[in-house]
């Protein structure tokens, strides 16, 4: 255990520019590992969680190698070609790790088991499992459905047609990535749109995959036995690393800050939204494109908050951001309601309970619902703070760095337990809060 109070201190002024995004960064590993020949990429997010597929693909008999700060070199093996690991792969805290080479093993002829921290170990896989044993994949989970498991995975596997019955990227990309060495045509229909990092990314290194709206349904199809091109990737920031940000400078008086390069992909970018109907301050300088992604500087001043009624309809687009919009809504004038929020419970924490539990023992007037929170908010005073007690971040970085978050808009600080999860997703998260407050 690592704990930290994070106390309130200077606003917030400065540049930064935060790391790579995690959903984009994962999947150049991924692709590039299935392209035939050497692909590049910069800006790449050196996170544990990132780092885990990093390793995976290595031990599947890519050749993936840094070439110097958030630079990768990535030799594929073509789409077929991974090879059966010599021992499980280890993914650490990584969801998306899990779930998406789970997909790429499923439709290659691999017999291998995947093991995970205590977090990782309770969150379900059964989503997954579903369909790509439809595809002809083998599952052996432990009780409930979670890691350990074992994949026996199968070559040829068989196309399918898959309704997507929770909104997830992740299972959306699993069945895409085991389709890519499936003959014939595989389909996944998202009655609910979430982020289209894969889609988008397939298609760059060339593979042959078309999206359909269907009575407002969005219908994926690729063709499998895909080849892929080697690509040169430039990794926008993660518009989820930049939103603890975003929040530090709208709640903290007198700041005002430009987080540069974030990721603005629309499936990405809800929270911008949310805390600009709350009344934040927050402005696009320079946008543009980057990786095949909008991306903007994001300049952000501090701003007196309202509450208001959060669309369920913008949760995927939004879905990594709720902690830390939480926090944004302590400190509203006004009561800030959250509801469609389910998948929020089987995050890397059950982040609902978690935030809830966080934020009341810091002072904030919170109602915990079966699918979302209620804040009332303080119309800008700060949160007494946890003098005595510890916030219990249950391996989740997003909790650790929301809570720091609260930290500066509290008058005796916030104790957070253990900040050591913020690695997997944001290593230098602490140092660049600290390097704005000085
Ligand atoms: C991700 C999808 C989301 C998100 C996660 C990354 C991805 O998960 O919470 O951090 O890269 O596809 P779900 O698919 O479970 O919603």
């Amino acid at each position: 255990m690592r704990p930290r109070r994070f106390m309130p201190g200077n606003p917030l002024r400065g540049r930064i520019r935060v790391p790579g995004d995690k959903s984009i960064s994962h999947r150049a590993l991924m692709f590039s590992a299935l392209a035939v020949g050497e692909s590049t990429i910069t800006g790449l997010l050196e996170g544990e969680d990132v780092l885990a597929t990093a390793a995976a693909l290595r031990a599947m008999g890519a050749q993936v190698e840094r070439t110097g700060e958030g630079a990768w070199r990535v030799r594929g093996v073509g789409v077929g070609g991974l090879l059966q690991p010599e021992s499980a792969l280890d993914m650490g805290n990584s969801g998306t790790s899990t779930r998406l080479l789970m997909g790429l093993v499923s439709s290659h002829a691999i017999t291998t088991s995947f093991v995970g921290d205590a977090s990782l170990s309770k969150r379900p896989m059964g989503r997954i499992t579903d369909p790509l044993g439809q595809m002809g994949a083998e599952f052996t989970a432990s009780p409930g459905g979670t890691l350990p498991l074992m994949v026996r995975g199968i070559s040829p596997a068989v196309p399918i047609t898959y309704r997507l019955p929770v909104a997830s990227a992740q299972v959306k990309s699993a069945v895409l990535l085991a389709g890519l060495n499936t003959p014939g045509i595989t389909t996944v229909i998202e009655p609910v749109p979430t982020r289209d990092h894969t889609e988008r990314m397939l298609t760059g290194f060339g593979a042959d995959l078309w999206v359909e709206e269907n009575n407002d349904e969005r219908v994926i199809r690729l063709r499998g036995e895909a080849e892929l091109n080697p690509q040169q990737i430039d990794v926008p920031g993660d518009p989820s690393s930049a939103a603890f940000f975003m929040v530090a400078a709208l709640v903290v008086p007198g700041s005002e800050i430009v987080i540069e390069n974030v990721g603005l992909n629309p499936t990405r970018a809800g929270l911008v939204e949310v805390l600009r109907q709350m009344g934040g301050q927050i402005e696009e300088l320079d946008r543009r494109d980057v990786g095949g992604e909008p991306v903007a500087d994001l300049k952000v001043t501090h701003s007196p908050l309202k509450g208001i009624e959060v669309d369920p309809a913008l949760a995927p687009s939004m879905i990594d951001e709720f902690p830390v919009l939480f926090v944004a809504a302590t400190q509203a004038e006004g009561r800030t309601v959250t509801s469609g929020l389910d998948e929020l419970r089987v995050k890397e924490s059950d982040r609902l309970s978690a935030m809830a539990a966080a934020l009341t023992g810091a002072g904030a007037r919170i109602e915990e619902r079966e699918d979302g929170l209620v804040i009332d908010g303080s119309g800008g005073d700060f949160l007494r703070g946890s003098a005595n007690s510890r916030t219990k971040t249950h391996l989740d970085h997003r909790i650790a760095m929301s809570m720091a978050v609260a930290g500066l808009c509290s008058q005796d600080g916030v104790e957070v337990d253990d900040t050591r999860p913020i690695a997997t997703s944001f290593p230098n998260f602490e140092a660049l809060l600290d390097g704005l407050a000085e």
